[in-house]
Protein backbone atom coordinates (compact mmCIF):
# COMPACT_ATOMS: atom_id res chain seq x y z
CA UNK A 1 0.00 0.00 0.00
CA UNK A 2 0.87 3.78 0.55
CA UNK A 3 3.65 3.32 2.45
CA UNK A 4 5.64 0.82 0.04
CA UNK A 5 6.48 4.34 -1.87
CA UNK A 6 10.29 4.97 -0.75
CA UNK A 7 10.19 7.79 2.08
CA UNK A 8 12.97 9.44 0.73
CA UNK A 9 10.74 9.99 -2.89
CA UNK A 10 7.80 11.52 -0.72
CA UNK A 11 10.47 14.02 0.74
CA UNK A 12 11.95 14.99 -2.15
CA UNK A 13 8.91 15.50 -3.95
CA UNK A 14 7.13 17.59 -1.02
CA UNK A 15 10.28 19.90 -0.79
CA UNK A 16 10.29 20.04 -4.48
CA UNK A 17 6.84 20.67 -5.20
CA UNK A 18 5.42 24.12 -5.37
CA UNK A 19 2.31 24.50 -4.07
CA UNK A 20 1.37 27.98 -5.41
CA UNK A 21 1.50 25.80 -8.46
CA UNK A 22 -0.84 22.81 -7.61
CA UNK A 23 -3.47 25.11 -6.17
CA UNK A 24 -3.41 28.07 -8.69
CA UNK A 25 -3.82 25.38 -11.53
CA UNK A 26 -7.16 25.20 -9.79
CA UNK A 27 -7.91 27.70 -7.82
CA UNK A 28 -7.35 31.70 -8.74
CA UNK A 29 -4.66 32.63 -6.04
CA UNK A 30 -3.83 36.39 -5.59
CA UNK A 31 -0.53 37.40 -3.90
CA UNK A 32 -1.00 39.22 -0.43
CA UNK A 33 2.48 39.54 1.66
CA UNK A 34 4.40 36.26 1.53
CA UNK A 35 1.16 34.16 1.25
CA UNK A 36 -1.04 33.69 -1.70
CA UNK A 37 -5.27 34.25 -0.96
CA UNK A 38 -8.22 33.30 -2.82
CA UNK A 39 -12.09 31.99 -2.13
CA UNK A 40 -11.46 28.99 -0.28
CA UNK A 41 -12.49 26.13 -2.85
CA UNK A 42 -13.88 23.48 -0.05
CA UNK A 43 -16.84 25.93 1.18
CA UNK A 44 -19.04 28.85 -0.08
CA UNK A 45 -17.39 32.36 0.64
CA UNK A 46 -17.42 35.84 0.11
CA UNK A 47 -14.37 37.22 1.17
CA UNK A 48 -10.65 34.92 0.84
CA UNK A 49 -9.65 33.00 3.79
CA UNK A 50 -8.05 30.39 1.81
CA UNK A 51 -4.25 30.70 2.02
CA UNK A 52 -1.70 29.13 0.62
CA UNK A 53 2.05 29.64 2.00
CA UNK A 54 4.91 28.92 -0.77
CA UNK A 55 7.43 29.03 2.16
CA UNK A 56 5.93 26.17 4.07
CA UNK A 57 4.14 24.13 0.92
CA UNK A 58 1.16 24.29 3.16
CA UNK A 59 -2.76 25.62 2.60
CA UNK A 60 -4.91 26.87 5.42
CA UNK A 61 -8.28 27.96 5.14
CA UNK A 62 -9.43 30.28 8.06
CA UNK A 63 -13.09 29.94 7.13
CA UNK A 64 -13.36 26.06 7.29
CA UNK A 65 -10.23 24.80 8.76
CA UNK A 66 -9.16 22.88 5.70
CA UNK A 67 -5.41 22.27 5.63
CA UNK A 68 -2.42 20.36 3.98
CA UNK A 69 0.07 20.03 1.53
CA UNK A 70 0.37 20.01 -2.11
CA UNK A 71 -0.51 15.65 -1.69
CA UNK A 72 -3.37 16.65 0.81
CA UNK A 73 -4.75 19.42 -1.70
CA UNK A 74 -4.53 16.99 -4.71
CA UNK A 75 -6.18 14.57 -2.53
CA UNK A 76 -9.31 16.87 -1.40
CA UNK A 77 -9.72 18.43 -4.05
CA UNK A 78 -9.41 15.99 -7.07
CA UNK A 79 -10.51 12.92 -5.13
CA UNK A 80 -7.60 11.35 -4.93
CA UNK A 81 -6.02 8.34 -3.10
CA UNK A 82 -2.80 9.10 -1.40
CA UNK A 83 -0.74 7.29 -3.87
CA UNK A 84 -2.88 8.50 -6.80
CA UNK A 85 -1.70 12.43 -5.62
CA UNK A 86 1.97 11.35 -5.67
CA UNK A 87 1.63 10.01 -8.84
CA UNK A 88 -0.32 13.60 -10.22
CA UNK A 89 2.54 15.44 -8.74
CA UNK A 90 5.63 13.48 -10.22
CA UNK A 91 4.14 13.30 -13.41
CA UNK A 92 3.01 17.40 -13.20
CA UNK A 93 7.24 17.45 -12.27
CA UNK A 94 8.27 14.92 -14.67
CA UNK A 95 9.70 12.70 -12.49
CA UNK A 96 8.50 8.80 -11.84
CA UNK A 97 7.67 7.45 -8.90
CA UNK A 98 10.23 4.22 -7.90
CA UNK A 99 8.64 1.14 -7.68
CA UNK A 100 9.92 -1.71 -6.05
CA UNK A 101 9.06 -5.16 -6.88
CA UNK A 102 6.37 -6.22 -4.60
CA UNK A 103 3.25 -3.31 -4.14
CA UNK A 104 3.15 -1.73 -7.72
CA UNK A 105 0.44 0.37 -5.33
CA UNK A 106 -1.22 2.59 -8.39
CA UNK A 107 -1.88 -0.43 -10.43
CA UNK A 108 -3.01 -2.37 -7.60
CA UNK A 109 -5.73 0.21 -6.81
CA UNK A 110 -6.66 0.61 -10.51
CA UNK A 111 -7.29 -3.14 -10.37
CA UNK A 112 -9.17 -3.37 -7.46
CA UNK A 113 -11.71 -0.51 -9.15
CA UNK A 114 -11.80 -1.77 -12.33
CA UNK A 115 -13.24 -4.79 -10.63
CA UNK A 116 -15.58 -3.51 -8.91
CA UNK A 117 -17.24 -1.62 -11.28
CA UNK A 118 -17.24 -4.51 -13.50
CA UNK A 119 -18.68 -6.84 -10.37
CA UNK A 120 -21.08 -3.94 -10.26
CA UNK A 121 -22.43 -4.41 -14.05
CA UNK A 122 -22.19 -8.38 -13.82
CA UNK A 123 -24.99 -7.46 -11.15
CA UNK A 124 -26.87 -5.32 -13.19
CA UNK A 125 -27.11 -7.48 -15.96
CA UNK A 126 -28.53 -10.17 -13.43
CA UNK A 127 -31.08 -7.78 -12.06
CA UNK A 128 -32.10 -7.58 -15.52
CA UNK A 129 -32.77 -11.53 -16.14
CA UNK A 130 -34.32 -12.06 -12.70
CA UNK A 131 -37.87 -11.81 -12.78
CA UNK A 132 -38.07 -12.26 -8.98
CA UNK A 133 -36.04 -9.57 -8.24
CA UNK A 134 -36.77 -7.28 -10.83
CA UNK A 135 -40.09 -7.60 -8.77
CA UNK A 136 -38.89 -6.72 -5.72
CA UNK A 137 -37.63 -3.93 -7.21
CA UNK A 138 -40.77 -2.56 -8.32
CA UNK A 139 -42.92 -3.66 -5.37
CA UNK A 140 -40.52 -1.37 -3.21
CA UNK A 141 -41.48 1.66 -5.46
CA UNK A 142 -38.29 1.92 -7.96
CA UNK A 143 -38.37 2.94 -11.67
CA UNK A 144 -35.89 1.62 -14.44
CA UNK A 145 -33.83 5.12 -14.44
CA UNK A 146 -33.46 5.22 -10.93
CA UNK A 147 -32.45 2.15 -10.79
CA UNK A 148 -29.76 2.31 -13.75
CA UNK A 149 -29.03 5.61 -12.18
CA UNK A 150 -27.75 3.70 -8.62
CA UNK A 151 -26.35 1.15 -10.34
CA UNK A 152 -28.92 -1.20 -8.44
CA UNK A 153 -28.26 -4.84 -9.25
CA UNK A 154 -28.71 -8.46 -8.01
CA UNK A 155 -26.60 -10.86 -6.70
CA UNK A 156 -27.95 -14.20 -8.13
CA UNK A 157 -27.95 -17.23 -5.16
CA UNK A 158 -25.62 -19.23 -4.90
CA UNK A 159 -22.08 -19.60 -3.41
CA UNK A 160 -19.77 -19.17 -5.87
CA UNK A 161 -21.31 -17.18 -8.49
CA UNK A 162 -18.75 -14.05 -8.68
CA UNK A 163 -15.97 -16.81 -7.82
CA UNK A 164 -16.33 -18.78 -10.81
CA UNK A 165 -16.94 -15.89 -13.32
CA UNK A 166 -14.13 -13.44 -11.97
CA UNK A 167 -11.82 -15.61 -9.94
CA UNK A 168 -10.00 -17.64 -12.42
CA UNK A 169 -6.68 -17.20 -11.43
CA UNK A 170 -4.33 -17.04 -7.94
CA UNK A 171 -4.38 -13.57 -8.40
CA UNK A 172 -7.86 -12.60 -9.77
CA UNK A 173 -8.88 -14.52 -6.32
CA UNK A 174 -6.72 -12.24 -4.10
CA UNK A 175 -8.22 -9.17 -5.80
CA UNK A 176 -12.10 -10.14 -4.54
CA UNK A 177 -10.82 -11.39 -1.63
CA UNK A 178 -9.41 -7.47 -0.90
CA UNK A 179 -12.68 -6.09 -2.32
CA UNK A 180 -14.67 -8.11 0.12
CA UNK A 181 -16.68 -9.57 -2.07
CA UNK A 182 -15.37 -13.07 -1.10
CA UNK A 183 -14.93 -14.95 1.97
CA UNK A 184 -11.91 -17.43 2.56
CA UNK A 185 -12.85 -20.20 4.74
CA UNK A 186 -10.55 -22.16 7.29
CA UNK A 187 -9.86 -24.70 4.47
CA UNK A 188 -8.11 -21.91 2.40
CA UNK A 189 -11.49 -22.27 0.40
CA UNK A 190 -13.39 -19.59 -0.45
CA UNK A 191 -17.16 -18.41 -1.61
CA UNK A 192 -19.04 -15.91 -2.63
CA UNK A 193 -20.11 -12.88 0.19
CA UNK A 194 -23.18 -11.66 -1.27
CA UNK A 195 -26.08 -14.34 -2.64
CA UNK A 196 -29.48 -13.82 -3.59
CA UNK A 197 -29.36 -10.29 -2.26
CA UNK A 198 -30.39 -6.71 -3.89
CA UNK A 199 -27.40 -4.85 -4.52
CA UNK A 200 -26.74 -1.44 -3.81
CA UNK A 201 -23.25 -0.52 -5.36
CA UNK A 202 -21.41 2.79 -2.88
CA UNK A 203 -19.53 4.66 -5.16
CA UNK A 204 -16.91 7.44 -4.11
CA UNK A 205 -16.68 10.65 -4.94
CA UNK A 206 -15.31 9.94 -8.28
CA UNK A 207 -18.55 7.52 -9.05
CA UNK A 208 -15.84 4.37 -8.68
CA UNK A 209 -17.99 1.70 -6.66
CA UNK A 210 -15.94 1.13 -3.77
CA UNK A 211 -18.54 -1.38 -1.96
CA UNK A 212 -21.89 -2.65 -1.90
CA UNK A 213 -25.12 -3.17 0.69
CA UNK A 214 -26.75 -6.16 -0.23
CA UNK A 215 -30.62 -6.49 1.18
CA UNK A 216 -32.45 -9.99 1.37
CA UNK A 217 -35.50 -9.97 -0.72
CA UNK A 218 -37.94 -11.78 1.88
CA UNK A 219 -36.82 -11.94 5.42
CA UNK A 220 -33.79 -13.83 5.75
CA UNK A 221 -30.78 -11.79 8.29
CA UNK A 222 -29.33 -10.02 8.01
CA UNK A 223 -31.52 -8.04 6.31
CA UNK A 224 -28.54 -5.79 4.78
CA UNK A 225 -25.14 -6.94 4.90
CA UNK A 226 -21.95 -4.70 4.06
CA UNK A 227 -19.12 -4.44 2.41
CA UNK A 228 -16.36 -5.31 4.79
CA UNK A 229 -13.70 -2.74 5.45
CA UNK A 230 -11.19 -2.89 2.62
CA UNK A 231 -8.43 -0.79 1.08
CA UNK A 232 -10.89 1.06 -1.11
CA UNK A 233 -13.64 1.35 1.13
CA UNK A 234 -14.06 3.35 4.43
CA UNK A 235 -17.47 2.86 6.04
CA UNK A 236 -17.53 6.01 8.98
CA UNK A 237 -16.27 8.01 5.86
CA UNK A 238 -18.68 7.39 2.76
CA UNK A 239 -21.59 8.47 2.34
CA UNK A 240 -24.29 6.38 -0.05
CA UNK A 241 -25.30 8.53 -3.02
CA UNK A 242 -23.14 11.50 -2.54
CA UNK A 243 -21.63 10.71 -5.95
CA UNK A 244 -25.47 10.83 -7.08
CA UNK A 245 -26.40 14.13 -5.55
CA UNK A 246 -23.70 15.84 -7.07
CA UNK A 247 -24.08 14.86 -10.50
CA UNK A 248 -27.39 15.29 -10.42
CA UNK A 249 -27.31 19.06 -9.01
CA UNK A 250 -25.28 21.96 -10.12
CA UNK A 251 -25.29 23.51 -7.06
CA UNK A 252 -25.80 21.85 -4.00
CA UNK A 253 -28.30 24.10 -1.79
CA UNK A 254 -29.06 21.68 0.89
CA UNK A 255 -28.20 18.05 1.91
CA UNK A 256 -30.71 15.71 3.97
CA UNK A 257 -28.98 12.96 5.96
CA UNK A 258 -31.07 10.13 5.99
CA UNK A 259 -30.44 6.65 7.64
CA UNK A 260 -30.62 3.86 4.59
CA UNK A 261 -30.03 3.12 1.22
CA UNK A 262 -33.50 2.82 0.44
CA UNK A 263 -34.58 6.01 1.52
CA UNK A 264 -32.17 7.83 -0.31
CA UNK A 265 -33.17 5.78 -3.11
CA UNK A 266 -36.98 6.47 -3.05
CA UNK A 267 -36.37 10.14 -2.51
CA UNK A 268 -34.11 10.44 -5.78
CA UNK A 269 -36.86 8.73 -7.47
CA UNK A 270 -39.51 11.33 -6.30
CA UNK A 271 -36.87 13.77 -7.60
CA UNK A 272 -35.75 14.82 -4.41
CA UNK A 273 -31.94 14.88 -5.52
CA UNK A 274 -30.05 15.95 -2.68
CA UNK A 275 -30.48 12.66 -0.26
CA UNK A 276 -27.32 11.11 1.32
CA UNK A 277 -27.77 7.89 3.43
CA UNK A 278 -24.92 6.98 6.22
CA UNK A 279 -23.69 3.04 6.03
CA UNK A 280 -25.30 1.73 8.69
CA UNK A 281 -23.00 3.41 11.13
CA UNK A 282 -23.70 7.04 13.27
CA UNK A 283 -23.04 10.32 11.15
CA UNK A 284 -19.44 10.75 12.27
CA UNK A 285 -17.12 13.73 12.00
CA UNK A 286 -15.53 12.84 8.83
CA UNK A 287 -19.06 12.50 7.50
CA UNK A 288 -20.09 15.75 8.79
CA UNK A 289 -16.26 17.28 7.17
CA UNK A 290 -17.60 15.66 3.94
CA UNK A 291 -21.07 17.17 4.02
CA UNK A 292 -20.45 20.78 5.43
CA UNK A 293 -17.82 21.45 2.16
CA UNK A 294 -20.41 20.96 -0.13
CA UNK A 295 -23.15 22.77 1.33
CA UNK A 296 -23.79 24.90 4.76
CA UNK A 297 -27.45 23.60 5.08
CA UNK A 298 -27.68 20.37 6.61
CA UNK A 299 -30.92 18.49 7.55
CA UNK A 300 -30.95 15.27 9.59
CA UNK A 301 -34.12 12.95 9.04
CA UNK A 302 -34.11 10.10 10.68
CA UNK A 303 -36.97 7.17 11.26
CA UNK A 304 -39.59 8.15 13.83
CA UNK A 305 -39.02 5.39 16.10
CA UNK A 306 -36.37 5.11 19.22
CA UNK A 307 -33.60 3.83 17.56
CA UNK A 308 -33.77 7.08 14.99
CA UNK A 309 -34.33 9.91 18.12
CA UNK A 310 -30.55 8.41 19.20
CA UNK A 311 -29.02 8.61 15.65
CA UNK A 312 -30.25 12.03 15.68
CA UNK A 313 -28.73 12.94 18.71
CA UNK A 314 -25.17 11.03 17.88
CA UNK A 315 -25.41 13.72 15.09
CA UNK A 316 -25.54 16.85 16.96
CA UNK A 317 -22.72 15.88 19.24
CA UNK A 318 -20.46 15.20 16.44
CA UNK A 319 -21.68 18.12 15.01
CA UNK A 320 -21.29 20.49 17.51
CA UNK A 321 -17.46 21.51 17.34
CA UNK A 322 -17.85 22.18 13.21
CA UNK A 323 -21.02 24.75 14.21
CA UNK A 324 -19.94 28.20 12.44
CA UNK A 325 -22.00 31.07 11.59
CA UNK A 326 -23.50 30.37 8.61
CA UNK A 327 -23.97 27.06 8.82
CA UNK A 328 -27.35 25.35 9.51
CA UNK A 329 -27.95 22.26 10.58
CA UNK A 330 -32.11 20.84 11.17
CA UNK A 331 -33.50 18.07 12.52
CA UNK A 332 -36.58 16.61 10.86
CA UNK A 333 -38.58 13.64 12.93
CA UNK A 334 -40.95 11.70 10.72
CA UNK A 335 -44.12 10.24 12.53
CA UNK A 336 -43.61 6.50 14.51
CA UNK A 337 -43.15 3.54 11.82
CA UNK A 338 -42.14 5.80 8.92
CA UNK A 339 -38.64 6.44 7.43
CA UNK A 340 -38.35 8.62 4.40
CA UNK A 341 -39.08 5.61 1.72
CA UNK A 342 -42.37 4.84 3.77
CA UNK A 343 -43.11 8.49 3.90
CA UNK A 344 -42.31 9.97 0.46
CA UNK A 345 -44.27 7.37 -1.03
CA UNK A 346 -47.44 7.45 0.91
CA UNK A 347 -47.07 11.73 1.02
CA UNK A 348 -44.93 12.26 -2.03
CA UNK A 349 -42.24 14.97 -2.67
CA UNK A 350 -43.58 17.99 -1.24
CA UNK A 351 -44.80 16.61 1.75
CA UNK A 352 -41.52 15.50 2.32
CA UNK A 353 -39.87 18.93 1.76
CA UNK A 354 -42.52 20.59 3.82
CA UNK A 355 -41.69 18.44 6.64
CA UNK A 356 -37.74 19.31 6.31
CA UNK A 357 -37.90 22.44 5.83
CA UNK A 358 -40.01 22.49 9.36
CA UNK A 359 -37.16 20.51 10.44
CA UNK A 360 -36.46 21.88 14.66
CA UNK A 361 -32.86 23.57 14.54
CA UNK A 362 -30.07 21.76 16.37
CA UNK A 363 -29.83 24.29 19.38
CA UNK A 364 -33.91 23.68 19.96
CA UNK A 365 -33.71 20.21 19.31
CA UNK A 366 -30.97 19.97 22.27
CA UNK A 367 -32.82 22.19 24.19
CA UNK A 368 -36.32 20.01 23.91
CA UNK A 369 -33.79 16.57 24.55
CA UNK A 370 -32.61 18.26 27.64
CA UNK A 371 -35.32 19.71 28.75
CA UNK A 372 -37.22 16.11 28.39
CA UNK A 373 -34.67 14.57 30.60
CA UNK A 374 -35.18 16.99 34.07
CA UNK A 375 -38.34 18.10 35.97
CA UNK A 376 -38.56 21.52 34.42
CA UNK A 377 -40.92 22.51 36.98
CA UNK A 378 -37.98 22.72 39.56
CA UNK A 379 -35.29 24.76 40.67
CA UNK A 380 -33.15 21.39 41.23
CA UNK A 381 -34.36 20.35 37.67
CA UNK A 382 -33.62 23.90 36.24
CA UNK A 383 -29.92 23.22 37.34
CA UNK A 384 -29.98 19.92 35.97
CA UNK A 385 -30.58 21.10 32.76
CA UNK A 386 -27.72 23.76 32.56
CA UNK A 387 -25.30 20.48 34.16
CA UNK A 388 -26.14 18.88 31.07
CA UNK A 389 -25.74 21.25 28.74
CA UNK A 390 -22.52 22.36 30.12
CA UNK A 391 -19.79 19.54 27.77
CA UNK A 392 -22.41 19.93 24.83
CA UNK A 393 -22.27 23.94 24.58
CA UNK A 394 -18.51 23.63 25.38
CA UNK A 395 -17.90 21.38 22.37
CA UNK A 396 -19.58 24.44 19.94
CA UNK A 397 -16.62 27.15 19.25
CA UNK A 398 -16.85 30.02 20.58
CA UNK A 399 -18.84 32.67 18.34
CA UNK A 400 -22.33 33.53 17.82
CA UNK A 401 -23.86 30.80 17.79
CA UNK A 402 -22.76 29.31 21.01
CA UNK A 403 -23.65 33.15 22.51
CA UNK A 404 -27.27 32.29 20.94
CA UNK A 405 -27.41 28.82 22.40
CA UNK A 406 -26.34 30.10 25.68
CA UNK A 407 -29.39 33.08 25.72
CA UNK A 408 -31.93 30.36 24.59
CA UNK A 409 -30.99 28.32 27.59
CA UNK A 410 -30.57 31.26 30.19
CA UNK A 411 -33.75 31.48 29.10
CA UNK A 412 -35.25 28.04 29.59
CA UNK A 413 -33.23 27.17 33.12
CA UNK A 414 -33.89 31.03 34.45
CA UNK A 415 -30.48 32.32 34.76
CA UNK A 416 -29.16 35.68 33.19
CA UNK A 417 -26.99 34.55 30.15
CA UNK A 418 -23.58 35.72 32.11
CA UNK A 419 -24.82 34.00 34.62
CA UNK A 420 -24.91 30.57 32.78
CA UNK A 421 -22.06 31.40 30.49
CA UNK A 422 -19.87 31.72 33.91
CA UNK A 423 -20.77 28.42 34.87
CA UNK A 424 -20.42 26.45 31.55
CA UNK A 425 -17.13 28.13 31.15
CA UNK A 426 -15.91 27.06 34.75
CA UNK A 427 -16.01 23.68 34.28
CA UNK A 428 -15.14 22.35 37.54
CA UNK A 429 -18.10 19.50 37.74
CA UNK A 430 -17.12 16.17 36.44
CA UNK A 431 -19.31 16.76 33.86
CA UNK A 432 -17.12 19.27 32.17
CA UNK A 433 -14.29 16.66 32.54
CA UNK A 434 -16.27 14.53 30.45
CA UNK A 435 -16.42 16.89 27.72
CA UNK A 436 -13.05 17.50 27.38
CA UNK A 437 -12.28 13.55 27.03
CA UNK A 438 -15.38 13.13 24.49
CA UNK A 439 -14.27 16.09 22.03
CA UNK A 440 -11.33 15.15 19.99
CA UNK A 441 -7.80 15.58 21.11
CA UNK A 442 -6.71 18.28 18.37
CA UNK A 443 -9.71 20.61 19.36
CA UNK A 444 -9.74 19.85 22.86
CA UNK A 445 -10.29 23.05 25.67
CA UNK A 446 -7.27 22.45 27.16
CA UNK A 447 -8.14 22.84 31.58
CA UNK A 448 -7.89 26.35 32.10
CA UNK A 449 -4.20 26.98 32.90
CA UNK A 450 -2.74 29.87 35.12
CA UNK A 451 -1.51 31.62 32.22
CA UNK A 452 -4.36 30.15 29.57
CA UNK A 453 -1.60 29.75 27.39
CA UNK A 454 -1.01 25.99 25.32
CA UNK A 455 1.32 23.82 27.15
CA UNK A 456 5.14 24.14 26.47
CA UNK A 457 5.32 20.72 24.44
CA UNK A 458 2.27 22.01 22.37
CA UNK A 459 4.04 25.45 21.89
CA UNK A 460 6.90 23.66 21.00
CA UNK A 461 5.42 21.87 18.45
CA UNK A 462 4.07 24.20 16.31
CA UNK A 463 7.21 26.59 16.18
CA UNK A 464 8.79 23.36 15.10
CA UNK A 465 6.54 22.85 12.63
CA UNK A 466 5.78 26.28 10.96
CA UNK A 467 9.67 27.00 11.45
CA UNK A 468 11.24 23.58 11.04
CA UNK A 469 14.89 25.60 10.47
CA UNK A 470 14.52 26.80 13.71
CA UNK A 471 15.40 23.46 15.25
CA UNK A 472 18.44 23.15 13.14
CA UNK A 473 20.58 23.90 16.29
CA UNK A 474 18.82 22.54 19.15
CA UNK A 475 20.07 20.00 21.36
CA UNK A 476 17.75 17.09 21.97
CA UNK A 477 19.43 15.81 25.14
CA UNK A 478 17.77 18.45 27.11
CA UNK A 479 14.47 16.45 26.43
CA UNK A 480 15.67 13.13 28.11
CA UNK A 481 13.97 12.47 31.57
CA UNK A 482 11.27 14.83 30.35
CA UNK A 483 7.86 13.02 31.24
CA UNK A 484 5.35 15.38 29.68
CA UNK A 485 2.63 14.26 27.20
CA UNK A 486 3.96 15.23 23.74
CA UNK A 487 7.41 15.15 24.90
CA UNK A 488 8.56 12.07 22.07
CA UNK A 489 6.80 13.75 19.20
CA UNK A 490 8.69 17.17 19.71
CA UNK A 491 12.02 15.10 19.93
CA UNK A 492 11.05 12.87 16.91
CA UNK A 493 10.14 16.17 14.95
CA UNK A 494 13.12 17.67 15.92
CA UNK A 495 15.32 14.83 14.93
CA UNK A 496 13.84 14.90 11.67
CA UNK A 497 14.99 18.59 11.30
CA UNK A 498 18.50 17.66 12.06
CA UNK A 499 18.62 15.06 9.46
CA UNK A 500 17.46 16.94 7.32
CA UNK A 501 17.92 20.84 7.79
CA UNK A 502 16.12 21.93 4.93
CA UNK A 503 12.73 19.60 5.44
CA UNK A 504 9.65 22.33 5.02
CA UNK A 505 6.59 22.40 7.27
CA UNK A 506 4.82 20.26 4.21
CA UNK A 507 7.67 17.63 4.33
CA UNK A 508 7.61 17.15 8.53
CA UNK A 509 3.36 16.74 7.36
CA UNK A 510 3.95 13.94 5.19
CA UNK A 511 6.72 12.17 7.42
CA UNK A 512 3.79 11.45 9.97
CA UNK A 513 0.83 11.33 7.48
CA UNK A 514 0.19 7.77 8.70
CA UNK A 515 0.50 8.68 12.22
CA UNK A 516 -1.88 8.47 14.51
CA UNK A 517 -0.53 11.99 15.73
CA UNK A 518 -0.87 13.14 11.94
CA UNK A 519 -3.44 14.30 12.03
CA UNK A 520 -3.17 16.70 14.90
CA UNK A 521 -0.09 17.89 13.41
CA UNK A 522 -1.78 19.40 10.72
CA UNK A 523 -4.40 21.19 12.78
CA UNK A 524 -1.35 22.35 14.66
CA UNK A 525 0.59 23.69 11.56
CA UNK A 526 -2.75 25.66 10.67
CA UNK A 527 -3.32 27.23 13.95
CA UNK A 528 0.61 28.63 13.70
CA UNK A 529 -0.13 30.51 10.45
CA UNK A 530 -0.02 33.73 11.21
CA UNK A 531 2.89 35.62 12.10
CA UNK A 532 4.56 38.32 14.02
CA UNK A 533 7.35 39.89 11.68
CA UNK A 534 9.90 39.78 14.99
CA UNK A 535 9.44 36.15 16.25
CA UNK A 536 12.00 34.81 16.62
CA UNK A 537 11.47 30.84 16.68
CA UNK A 538 14.70 29.46 16.90
CA UNK A 539 14.70 31.58 20.35
CA UNK A 540 11.05 30.41 21.26
CA UNK A 541 12.25 27.06 20.90
CA UNK A 542 15.16 26.72 22.78
CA UNK A 543 13.50 28.82 25.50
CA UNK A 544 10.44 26.53 25.29
CA UNK A 545 13.34 23.26 25.84
CA UNK A 546 15.21 25.25 28.82
CA UNK A 547 11.66 25.55 30.30
CA UNK A 548 10.96 21.53 29.29
CA UNK A 549 14.63 20.41 30.92
CA UNK A 550 13.75 22.29 33.86
CA UNK A 551 10.74 20.51 34.77
CA UNK A 552 11.91 17.67 34.27
CA UNK A 553 14.80 18.28 36.36
CA UNK A 554 12.04 19.27 38.73
CA UNK A 555 10.15 15.95 38.76
CA UNK A 556 13.10 14.58 38.83
CA UNK A 557 13.93 15.61 42.02
CA UNK A 558 10.63 15.48 43.55
CA UNK A 559 10.74 11.89 42.44
CA UNK A 560 14.26 10.93 44.56
CA UNK A 561 13.24 12.97 47.43
CA UNK A 562 9.79 10.66 47.86
CA UNK A 563 11.55 7.72 47.08
CA UNK A 564 14.15 9.03 49.77
CA UNK A 565 11.64 9.08 52.70
CA UNK A 566 10.01 5.99 51.24
CA UNK A 567 12.53 3.35 50.68
CA UNK A 568 15.75 5.17 50.48
CA UNK A 569 18.15 5.80 47.77
CA UNK A 570 21.57 3.70 46.03
CA UNK A 571 24.24 5.69 46.25
CA UNK A 572 23.89 6.32 42.58
CA UNK A 573 21.07 8.29 43.16
CA UNK A 574 21.82 10.23 46.16
CA UNK A 575 25.02 11.81 44.09
CA UNK A 576 22.08 12.16 41.57
CA UNK A 577 20.08 14.16 43.68
CA UNK A 578 23.02 16.63 45.37
CA UNK A 579 24.01 17.13 41.49
CA UNK A 580 20.00 18.48 40.76
CA UNK A 581 19.98 20.61 43.58
P1 LIG B 1 -35.72 -1.33 4.17
O1 LIG B 1 -36.27 -2.33 5.12
O2 LIG B 1 -35.15 -1.96 2.96
O3 LIG B 1 -36.63 -0.18 3.91
O4 LIG B 1 -34.48 -0.75 4.85
P2 LIG B 1 -34.29 0.54 5.71
O5 LIG B 1 -33.33 1.39 4.98
O6 LIG B 1 -35.57 1.12 6.13
O7 LIG B 1 -33.57 -0.15 6.90
P3 LIG B 1 -33.38 0.24 8.37
O8 LIG B 1 -34.02 1.53 8.73
O9 LIG B 1 -33.76 -0.98 9.13
O10 LIG B 1 -31.82 0.41 8.40
C1 LIG B 1 -31.17 1.56 7.93
C2 LIG B 1 -29.80 1.22 7.45
O11 LIG B 1 -29.09 0.51 8.44
C3 LIG B 1 -29.77 0.33 6.23
O12 LIG B 1 -29.88 1.03 5.03
C4 LIG B 1 -28.44 -0.34 6.38
O13 LIG B 1 -27.38 0.51 5.94
C5 LIG B 1 -28.32 -0.52 7.85
N1 LIG B 1 -28.84 -1.84 8.26
C6 LIG B 1 -30.10 -2.21 8.49
N2 LIG B 1 -30.18 -3.51 8.82
C7 LIG B 1 -28.93 -3.97 8.80
C8 LIG B 1 -28.34 -5.24 9.07
O14 LIG B 1 -29.01 -6.23 9.36
N3 LIG B 1 -26.98 -5.31 8.97
C9 LIG B 1 -26.22 -4.25 8.63
N4 LIG B 1 -24.90 -4.40 8.54
N5 LIG B 1 -26.74 -3.05 8.37
C10 LIG B 1 -28.07 -2.90 8.46
MN1 LIG C 1 -37.21 1.43 5.08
Amino acid sequence: MSGLIPQDFIDDLIARADIVEVVGRRVQLKKAGREFKACCPFHDEKTPSFTVSPGKGFYHCFGCGAHGTAIGFLMEFDHMSFVEAIESLASSMGVEVPRTESDKPARRYDELFSLMDTVARHFQSCLKSSPAAVEYVKNRGIDGTTAKRFGIGYAPDGWSNVLDKFGKSTEATERLLATGLIIRKDNGKHYDRFRDRIMFPIRDARGRTIGFGGRTLGDGEPKYLNSPETVLFHKGRELYGLYEARQALRHIEQLVVVEGYMDAVALARHGIDFAVATLGTATTSEHLNRLFRLTENLCFCFDGDRAGKAAAWRALENALPQIREGRQIRFVFLPEDQDPDSYVNEFGADAFVKAVDGGVALSEFLIRELASQVDMETVDGRARLAELARPLVNKIPAGVYRELLIDSLAGAVGLTAPKLEKMIAGGKTPAAGNAAQASSPGTRRRAPSATGRPSVVRHAITVVLNHPEAGRNLDVEKLAGVSRPGTDLLQALIETVHAEPNITTAGLLERWRHDEQGRHLGKLAAAGMPLDDDFDPAAELAECLEQLALAGRRERVDFLIQKQRVDGLDEQEKAELRQLN
